[in-house]
């Protein structure tokens, strides 16, 4: 402007830069470290095993790889009311000995309390706040300097510096980074808990998954007591992990025996029912699996799976179709695998195929027996890896008879009461299981 609009003179204004407030994140305000960075070569960076923290909760321990490693930030997912705060607050309580901050943006200090009375465990180490401000959690953070932080939910809390609500877009995404710039510099493991949205992904930007360390997703039907964790995405372990809990009325209980619940206690003399002895992860389970194969109504007959992969079983019915001369194309054909679980194992293929025959011929396929192996294109049954697993668990749960591919025992003879069979092609599975 040259004339002042006030006092009337020319020339008499004077530019002043104004510094916009670089908006730094609230952890940049506190330093957690003075660690220096600096590239390295390989050969000079230690790999030692990084010390993890034991959760004392074996299901927890499984899906994150081995316990918690230190620097990290893991992501819990799931609906309302699935037992996310219910399942970090057990987790910390059991925790003695590591102190933790537990924050929480939805709960009032009492209503935590409340919980933790019914889940009855005492931990003088574990600390509670009620905050939504990240810089002033930060604040705390600093003065207990925590071995171990929660934020429930990181859609409650929100950074000053920003306009927006908190639980848009732009805060989840900001507080999200100020909270794994803190893990990193501390060394501190941080557990978000978030929220999911109707059509089941994480709430929030899609970015929180690409941040995080670890997204493990707590699932489960609100009519069932069971709850699944199950791993995402995990930088320090396999995704392939499942934990499974039960809601009791004090907490969650870990389920290590999860094959007792995902059996039909009693299912002689129905069709179209499989036994799999299949392995998730590294976890072996026996899993029913059911089929319905009835004559089609319309033209096109239909494919409908749960838990399994639709493109592989239509593979599986075409290598019946061509291999052991079934013919399904006329007719509808639904697989469920039970207990709402999904499947990714090969060897589940030897169970579903043989269902879907159970089910067409209308033969009950013995209860005492189990099937596992994966089935080739021309009919051929296939190894499986895991093999002495399987034939444990089947062995342990009383099962008299296992069906296993053919060549994958490999000198595996422990003395069991289990009777192995070993099946070369479908057709002799087949054979085995609906001639007698
Ligand atoms: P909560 O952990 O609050 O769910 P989220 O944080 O995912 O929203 O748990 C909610 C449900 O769990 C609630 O409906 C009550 C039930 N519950 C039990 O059945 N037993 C218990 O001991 C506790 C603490 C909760
Ligand atoms: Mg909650």
């Amino acid at each position: 402007m040259g004339k002042c609009p006030a006092c009337g003179e020319w020339s008499t204004f004077v530019e002043e830069l104004v510094r916009k407030d670089s908006g730094s994140s609230p952890v940049e305000r506190y330093s957690f470290s003075e660690m220096r960075n600096r590239p390295l070569p390989l050969s000079e960076i230690k790999a030692e095993e990084e010390q993890r923290i034991n959760t004392r909760d074996e299901e927890l321990n499984r899906v994150l790889g081995g316990g918690l490693v230190p620097a990290s930030v893991v992501l819990i997912g799931g609906e309302p009311g699935i037992g996310k705060s219910t399942l970090v607050l057990q987790t910390i309580l059991k925790l003695k000995g590591v102190r933790s901050l537990y924050v929480s943006g939805e709960e009032s200090v009492r209503q935590l309390k409340l919980r933790a009375d019914r889940l009855s465990i005492e931990n003088e180490d574990c600390l509670l706040l009620c905050e939504t401000n990240l810089d002033e959690i930060f604040k705390h953070v600093k003065e207990v300097s925590p071995q171990l932080l929660i934020i429930d939910s990181i859609q409650t809390v929100y950074t000053e510096g920003l306009e927006s609500s908190p639980g848009t877009i732009t805060q989840v995404r900001e507080s999200a980074s100020s909270l794994l710039k803190f893990a990193k510099q501390s060394g501190t493991p941080v557990i978000l808990v978030g929220h999911i949205t109707k059509d089941g992904s994480i709430a929030g930007p899609k970015i929180l998954e690409h941040i995080v360390d670890a997204v493990l997703q707590f699932e489960g039907d609100q009519h069932y007591m069971y709850r699944i964790l199950r791993g995402i995405k995990n930088r320090f372990g396999s995704t392939a992990e499942i934990g499974i809990y039960e809601m009791s009325q004090s907490g969650l209980r870990e389920v290590s025996n999860p094959s007792e619940l995902l059996l039909t206690q009693n299912h002689d003399g129905l069709s179209g029912v499989a036994i799999a002895a299949a392995i998730e992860g590294i976890r072996p389970f026996l899993i029913e699996t059911q089929s319905l194969v009835s004559t089609s109504a319309y033209g096109t007959p239909q494919r409908s799976t749960t838990g399994f992969d639709a493109r592989r079983l239509n593979m599986l019915l075409a290598v019946l179709e061509k291999r052991a001369g079934f013919k399904l194309i006329q007719k509808d054909v639904f697989l469920n695998i039970a207990g709402g679980l999904k499947v990714n194992d090969p060897g589940m293929d030897l169970a579903v195929i043989s269902a879907v025959l159970s089910s067409s011929l209308d033969i009950t396929i013995d209860s005492g027996t189990a099937l596992c192996g994966e089935v080739g294109l021309s009919g051929e049954i296939r190894p499986v890896n895991r093999i002495e697993q399987r034939i444990q668990e089947a062995d342990k749960l009383g099962f008299n008879r296992l069906l296993v591919p053919v060549n994958n025992l490999k000198g595996y003879n422990k003395k069991l009461s289990i009777d192995i069979v070993e099946v070369k092609k479908v057709s002799d599975a087949f054979r085995l299981l609906f001639s007698e």
